[in-house]
């Protein structure tokens, strides 16, 4: 069940990147795609913030080109 967090986030993030929302993005910590939006469109700027909240990127750091794109896509509105 999505919360109204998840649900406004959503409705920042372009369609192409809501594509399994529920699976892993980062696998070494098991954060999921929905909860790194989440962070992002909360304010998380850069790699660090989201690893702050979220923890992802913290293993070895598979996911971080990932979630650089995510924070591109979602902050820069042109991308969209
Ligand atoms: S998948 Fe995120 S750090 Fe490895």
């Amino acid at each position: 069940m999505k919360t109204d967090s998840t649900i406004n986030s959503l409705d920042k993030t372009p369609d192409i990147l809501k594509n399994d929302l529920d699976r892993n993005l980062c696998v070494c910590n098991e954060v999921v795609k929905s909860d790194i939006i989440k962070a992002i469109t909360n304010g998380a700027t850069t790699v660090e913030e989201v690893q702050k909240q979220t923890y992802a990127t913290d293993g070895i750091g598979c996911c971080t080109r990932q979630v650089e794109r995510l924070i591109e896509t979602i902050h820069t509105p042109d991308i969209k």
